[in-house]
């Protein structure tokens, strides 16, 4: 069976676009998208931005003059249902001032049946929410809405298909997103991400390649490679294909832009894999490799299907003739069953590997996962304990890598004028350090060097050269 939406479908869809257009047409009506959790929510919501405005809508960065408002959830921490479900009530007031507003829920939150339930029985005012594998019905559901005012409450198939060809609205005209896979097939005990993504679909290589040589041709310079696990890239399409493979074929791309991969597993990190990232510039120079737990006990008890020893076999090859890159990580603190022992092991590594940041999380019980019904549960005292602990450790170590660069010239990419100060400019280095530099003339969306000269856990700061 193909994973592609059908043509018929994405045919269907635009007709819609084409009525709503009939409807809402000259009447300057604004579309306003809210974007909770992780890159790939941020590129879907590109996509559903770049729907609205076909559909005839003019985007809005002010929520309370829209007349649509879609909320694109995110379900991998209970914070982050909270913060979505505060702000679809926030919402509620809009739509009593004014009964013709839409409001629709989408993304992983809304994936789930208890909380689809929820948010019909609940909050009345929501007129529809749907899965992330039904992105491209957006029109349709619109439509309905707009027409006959009847609530609709979707959950996505067993199996949710790629919809090719939708154009998203970008938010930046030299960064992108690029999802090459969608879904995830790991089933890490803690993670509600294959629940309410699907399995793993991967794009054709021939429709990414099209895509990023079309946005380095737009000036484009900063591309990330999007997936749950874009490691297992390829491994469920016909022409068996691999990460490395189109690693390579983008490197044939005429261009001077970065590539970012961004997730990946490492039970899938191929040996291919990384010599292709460290063959190119374009790569080279930062990898996020997600370690979870420094214990062995618990990255079973994870599910991760590695141990340390792995783990770190993959870090000493990335780091090979290649010592400059920058590492990132995800760590979970707190999860069922952790000891104290448990915890010292993570400690240990973050000391071992000196990542230059860490995305560190309390661990958060996701209703249907393993982990969740788990003994041992670890009481919230000793998660924010230890968590507290993490930090401190990491900070001190973030920090003095950071100072190491001191003296030393850096590559970025300039983001824009800094919020508090005209003359100065905040910029990314490959691996996502942000540098902040004093400068007369505009050059977002440039690449410059910049020599730093102070540095904390969190910025750089230097001059341009
Ligand atoms: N609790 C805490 N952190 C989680 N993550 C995924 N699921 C959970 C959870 N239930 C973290 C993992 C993952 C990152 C995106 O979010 O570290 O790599
Ligand atoms: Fe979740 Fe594990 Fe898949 Fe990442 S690899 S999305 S943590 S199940």
């Amino acid at each position: 069976m193909s994973s592609f939406v059908c043509a018929e479908e994405m045919q269907k869809q635009n007709e819609y676009i084409a009525k709503i257009n009939l409807l809402i047409g000259g009447k300057s009506k604004r579309a306003f998208v809210y974007t909770l959790g992780c890159q790939q929510n941020e590129a879907d919501s590109e996509k559903l931005a770049g729907m609205l405005c076909k559909m005839g809508y003019t985007m809005t960065e002010n929520e309370k003059e829209a007349d649509i408002l879609l909320v694109n959830t995110c379900a991998i921490r209970e914070h982050a249902e909270k913060r979505a479900l505060s702000i679809i009530g926030r919402f509620k007031h809009y739509k009593v001032q004014n009964p013709d507003i839409i409001i629709g829920v989408c993304g992983c939150m809304s994936a789930q049946e208890h909380r689809m339930n929820h948010l019909k029985h609940s909050y009345h005012y929501v007129d529809f929410t749907f899965g992330t594998g039904d992105l491209h019905r957006l029109p349709e559901l619109v439509y309905n809405a707009l027409n006959n005012g009847k609530r609709s409450f979707n959950l996505d198939s067993e199996k949710p298909l790629i919809a090719e060809g939708i154009e998203p609205l970008r938010a930046s005209n030299f960064r992108a997103w690029v999802s090459i896979m969608y879904g995830c097939n790991n089933f890490c005990t803690y993670c509600i991400v294959p629940y309410v993504r699907g399995r793993e679909r991967s794009r054709k290589m021939e429709d990414i390649l099209a895509e990023v040589k079309d946005l380095v041709s737009r000036g484009y310079k900063d591309i990330t490679l999007l997936g749950q696990n874009v490691n297992s890239y390829g491994k469920d399409l016909e022409s068996k294909t691999s990460i490395a493979d189109l690693l390579s074929q983008i490197a044939k791309i005429e261009g001077d832009f970065w590539i970012h991969l961004m997730t990946s597993h490492p039970r899938d990190a191929s040996i291919e894999m990384i010599n292709e990232i460290k063959k190119s510039p374009r790569t080279n120079g930062h990898f996020h490799l997600p370690l979870q737990s420094g214990s062995d006990v618990i990255l079973k008890r994870m599910n991760r299907h590695y141990d340390l020893e792995k783990y770190l076999g993959i870090i000493k090859e990335l780091r090979k003739e290649n010592e400059n890159i920058t590492l990132t990580t995800d760590i979970i603190v707190g999860f069922p069953g952790e000891s104290d022992e448990d915890f010292e092991r993570t400690i240990e590594v973050i000391k071992k590997v000196k990542y230059d940041s860490v995305f560190s999380f309390i661990y958060s019980p996701r209703k249907g996962t393993p982990a969740a019904t788990m003994e041992n549960q670890i009481p919230s005292e000793i998660q924010h304990q230890r968590y507290e602990r993490f930090c401190q450790v990491q900070n001190d170590i973030s920090k003095e890598i950071n100072e190491a660069l001191i003296g030393k010239v850096v590559r970025v990419l300039v983001d824009g004028k800094s919020k508090n100060d005209d003359n100065m400019y905040t910029s990314r280095t490959q691996g996502n350090k942000i540098v902040h530099f004093e400068s007369k003339k505009d050059l977002t969306g440039t690449f410059t060097n910049v020599k730093i000269t102070r540095a904390d856990t969190f910025n750089l700061f230097g001059e341009i050269i």
